[in-house]
């Protein structure tokens, strides 16, 4: 049968054979496998023959007692896990031995329920155990019925409670019990007694679509012919459960649920049963469905800040809350911003703010959808007066703070109270609340610690808007953490300091005053206080060439930021330089004013005439006779009385009767000389002193107003065709800009203005207003005419 050849192979396939068959075991353990937990029992290990024994529990040697020569006993206490014995002689190799498993009888099986699964299906009972047996424990189910049956399930292993079994449709009534067996003992269950109406449980409803509109949905079933009652819960999310039940007919195509909330996302489940009394409630089926939107109901929370601005045209800054998602039943499209004061203009706005210029204009704002738009909030924006309540507040915690308001005592009544805050700077949009009119005090949470806030108590009165604001609220400070940078600018004896803005941030709260210390050289320390808003400062009455260091601090009531930004500096000597240019200056604007004074008597004929002369006399060939001048025939004609008429014409008067200014002179023999008093007039006299002898009479003449009277003089027509540049200094322009800039002065001033322009003062400033860019170059005055009348 083998190869011949194969001699070698033969042999190994023979030791094999031999070495294959299990050695004779030198000994046997006589004890039960299974045990009960925590049983004490002796074991036995008989050996073949006598050797030196070894007897092991779990590979660790135990202590034994001898029977006989054969015979060990083991005496094990307490047994609560499974254990290994060994025994074994000390030279032979094969040991014998044994695990022992401890463990429970069964418990009785309990809460036996049986279910048919479906209309045809098979039923499926379980049931529960009180505990493990942690040993070999088998179930059978028993079954008895009508028409007869005897049915015993497969053996059904630990950890598994339930056994299906067939029925056909002759079967009604059951009987089923469970049968627990282990080698330890055995248990059986109640008797389970039913019929197979009782225990039919449907299939879980199929919902084939789900319709909604916004406020209601409809679920679609399947099939459900069999079914009588069926329940729906739905929630929308995190929600609670809403249960409704509906009677189901075989005509039912759908099941309606009302009440719902628009643009809502719901989830459904439904679970259906054959009849009130027939079968058990299904599995829950579970479907989502949407409803649809609609247009918002609910008005926007609309205010508004004024952008600070100087033009007439007012900025303002539309802020909306947006709507939460019951009140907007929508996704939110857009806003439509509708502004109204010449005319009507509509915005669409995506974001929550939108900017306004106009001088006081209504605003409505309405959110739309894709089903349409809300209520609109109509906003009268415009600049809101101040009251000059106080409001108080309390701190109540780290983010919020009581406010309380004095109540309006306008006989107009508030429609509602707003309150808006906002940290100090506008760093961050407003926000408000709005109050109710009969309540006067308020909460305003959600600040920050160590922010300082500002903000208003808005009176909203039927017939328009006030406010009462309040500053400077923190909930909590500390000091500034840091100081402001500082810029100096020195001179000879002052110093002028700048600051920065310390950023909010660092502030610490609300910024009370800075404190410039100044330390000399002497390392004595100066401080000035200088109140919050206020940034720039001057320091004066230093000493040049000493050493100064300064720096500035910031203060809330908490305290002062850390000294830092340290500015030492050195006042100096006014070099030569600037008492140079000092003195450059004083000489220029002696010599301006002169000019100045010298254009201005060039007004009065007589003077122009005296200059004139005064030109004259400077040729020495053409030397002015006074006694046969035009002036003196004139004065000796006249005899005392001289008539100087000023005709001062202007383009828009021309069809007026002339402004005409009567002025009598008379002569100046009693006027004291000294009566020229101003700085110009002095200045003109000491420079025309010698060849003008009339310049005192004509300077100090004293003139007397004849305006009302109405003559016309030769002299009247002669000066209205003179050239005097009345296109630029009309008594026209120089009245109205001296009343547009200096509505207080009295009438007495205007009427000597009126005679006097000279040596008033502000005799160039009108020239500078008329014509802004005026320069004494351009004017040109032609005075020859009033020579002529004199
Ligand atoms: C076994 O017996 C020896 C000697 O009698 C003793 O020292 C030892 O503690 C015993 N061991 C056990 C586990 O009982
Ligand atoms: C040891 O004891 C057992 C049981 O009592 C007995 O069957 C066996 O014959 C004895 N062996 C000897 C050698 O005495
Ligand atoms: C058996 O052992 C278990 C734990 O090992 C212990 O809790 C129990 O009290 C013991 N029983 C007896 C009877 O010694
Ligand atoms: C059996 O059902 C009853 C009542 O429903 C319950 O109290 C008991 O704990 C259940 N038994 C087991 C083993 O779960
Ligand atoms: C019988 O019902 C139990 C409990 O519902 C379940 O765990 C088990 O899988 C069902 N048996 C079969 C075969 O479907
Ligand atoms: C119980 O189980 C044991 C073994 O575990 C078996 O011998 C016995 O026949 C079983 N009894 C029943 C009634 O099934
Ligand atoms: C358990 O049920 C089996 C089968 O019906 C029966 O043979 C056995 O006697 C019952 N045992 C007990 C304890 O009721
Ligand atoms: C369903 O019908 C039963 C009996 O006709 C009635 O009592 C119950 O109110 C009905 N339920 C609904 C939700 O219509
Ligand atoms: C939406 O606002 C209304 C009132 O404005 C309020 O009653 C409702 O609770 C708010 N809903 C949510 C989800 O915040
Ligand atoms: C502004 O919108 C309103 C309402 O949507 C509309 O009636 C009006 O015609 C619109 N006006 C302009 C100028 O678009
Ligand atoms: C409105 O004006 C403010 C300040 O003038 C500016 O910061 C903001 O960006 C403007 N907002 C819009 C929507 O133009
Ligand atoms: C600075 O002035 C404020 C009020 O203007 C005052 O509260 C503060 O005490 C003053 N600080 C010092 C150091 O004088």
């Amino acid at each position: 049968m083998f190869p011949e050849g194969n001699v070698w192979s033969t042999y190994m396939f023979l030791l094999l054979l031999t070495t294959g068959v299990p050695a004779e075991k030198i000994c046997s353990v006589h004890s039960n496998h299974e045990v009960h937990m925590g049983s004490s029992f002796q074991i036995y290990c008989i050996f073949k023959k006598e050797c030196s024994r070894l007897i092991y529990q779990d590979e660790v040697s135990l202590n034994y007692s001898s029977l006989n020569s054969t015979v060990v006993i083991i005496s094990i206490v307490n047994i609560t896990r499974t254990t290994t014995f060994t025994c074994k002689c000390r030279n032979e190799p094969e040991p014998c031995g044994t695990d022992i498993v401890p463990g429970y009888p069964p418990a009785v099986p309990q809460n036996l329920t049986c279910v048919q699964e479906g209309e045809s299906g098979k039923v499926n009972c379980t049931w529960k155990t009180e505990w493990e047996t942690h040993i070999k424990t088998t179930s059978h189910l028993w079954l008895q019925g009508a028409p007869p049956v005897r049915y015993e399930s497969v053996a059904v292993h630990d950890g598994t409670h339930s056994a299906i079994f067939p029925v056909s449709a002759t079967q009604r009534d059951f009987s089923v019990w469970v049968h627990a067996n282990n080698s330890l003992g055995s248990a059986n269950s109640t008797v389970l007694s039913f019929t197979l109406n009782e225990i039919v449980k449907p299939l879980s409803p199929k919902i084939m679509k789900v319709e909604c509109s916004s406020r209601q949905c409809q679920l679609y079933p399947d099939n459900a012919r069999n079914i009588q009652m069926v329940e729906i819960r739905y929630e929308a999310k995190q929600d609670s459960w809403n249960t409704v039940s509906f009677n189901n007919t075989h005509l039912t195509t759908s099941w309606t649920i009302t009440s719902l909330n628009p643009y809502s996302t719901y989830t459904f489940e439904v679970k259906w049963k054959p009849g009130p009394t027939r079968g058990l409630w299904s599995e829950w089926t579970r479907i989502e469905g949407t409803t649809d939107e609609e247009a918002p109901v609910t008005m926007l929370d609309a205010w508004y800040i004024e952008e600070p601005t100087k033009t007439v045209s007012k900025s303002f800054q539309l802020f909306w809350r947006e709507l939460n998602k019951s009140e907007a039943r929508g996704k939110i499209l857009q806003y439509v911003v509708t502004v109204t004061e010449q005319g009507i203009s509509n915005r669409t706005v995506l974001g929550n703010t939108v900017n306004v210029s106009c001088f006081s204009c209504r605003v409505s704002i309405s959110a739309m959808n894709s089903k349409g738009l809300s209520p609109a909030r109509q906003i009268q924006l415009q600049p809101i007066a101040l009251l000059p309540y106080k409001v108080s507040h309390t701190l109540v915690n780290d983010h919020s703070v009581a406010l309380s308001w004095p109540r309006p005592v306008s006989a107009d009544p508030v429609t509602e109270f707003l309150v808006e805050w906002f940290p100090e700077g506008r760093t961050q949009p407003p926000q408000w609340i709005r109050v109710e009119r009969h309540l006067n005090t308020a909460h305003i949470t959600g600040l920050q610690p160590a922010v300082c806030y500002e903000g208003a108590v808005v009176y909203l009165y039927s017939s328009g808007t006030k406010k009462a604001i309040f500053k400077k609220i923190s909930t909590w400070q500390t000091a500034p953490q840091q100081s402001p940078e500082t810029s100096i600018v020195v001179k000879s004896e002052t110093v002028q300091v700048k600051w920065s803005e310390i950023p909010p941030k660092k502030r610490g709260g609300c910024l009370e005053h800075y404190i410039i210390y100044l330390k000399d050289s002497a390392d004595k320390i100066q401080n000035y206080n200088v109140t919050h808003p206020q940034r720039e400062f001057t320091i004066s009455g230093l000493i040049p060439g000493q050493t100064y260091t300064l720096w500035v601090s910031a203060w809330t009531t908490a305290g002062e930021s850390p000294i830092e930004n340290m500015h030492p500096f050195i006042p100096k000597h006014p070099t030569l330089d600037e008492k140079a240019l000092a003195l450059l200056i004083s000489v220029g604007s002696a010599v301006f004013l002169t000019c100045l004074c010298l254009l201005c008597l060039c007004q009065f004929s007589s003077v122009h005439r005296r200059l004139s002369g005064c030109c004259h006399c400077l040729m020495p060939s053409i030397v002015p006779d006074p006694a046969n001048s035009k002036w003196a025939k004139e004065c000796a004609s006249e005899k005392g009385e001289m008539k100087l008429q000023l005709h001062l014409s202007d383009s828009s008067m021309s069809e007026e009767e002339p402004y005409t200014v009567e002025v009598e002179e008379f002569p100046q023999e009693k006027l004291p000389e000294e009566t020229i008093s101003t700085e110009e007039t002095l200045h003109s006299v000491n420079l025309q002193a010698e060849s003008a002898p009339y310049q005192h009479n004509i300077t100090s003449s004293y003139l007397k107003s004849f305006s009302n009277e109405s003559s016309s003089s030769d002299a009247t027509h002669a000066s209205r065709s003179t050239d005097i540049t009345v296109d630029y200094i009309s008594t026209h322009g120089v009245m109205s800009g001296g009343e547009e800039e200096d509505e207080d002065d009295g009438d007495e001033e205007h009427e000597a203005f009126d005679f006097f322009p000279c040596p008033k003062s502000p005799f160039l400033e009108p020239l500078i207003s008329i014509g802004g860019k005026l320069t004494l170059d351009s004017v040109k005055i032609d005075c020859s005419d009033f020579l002529d009348c004199a």
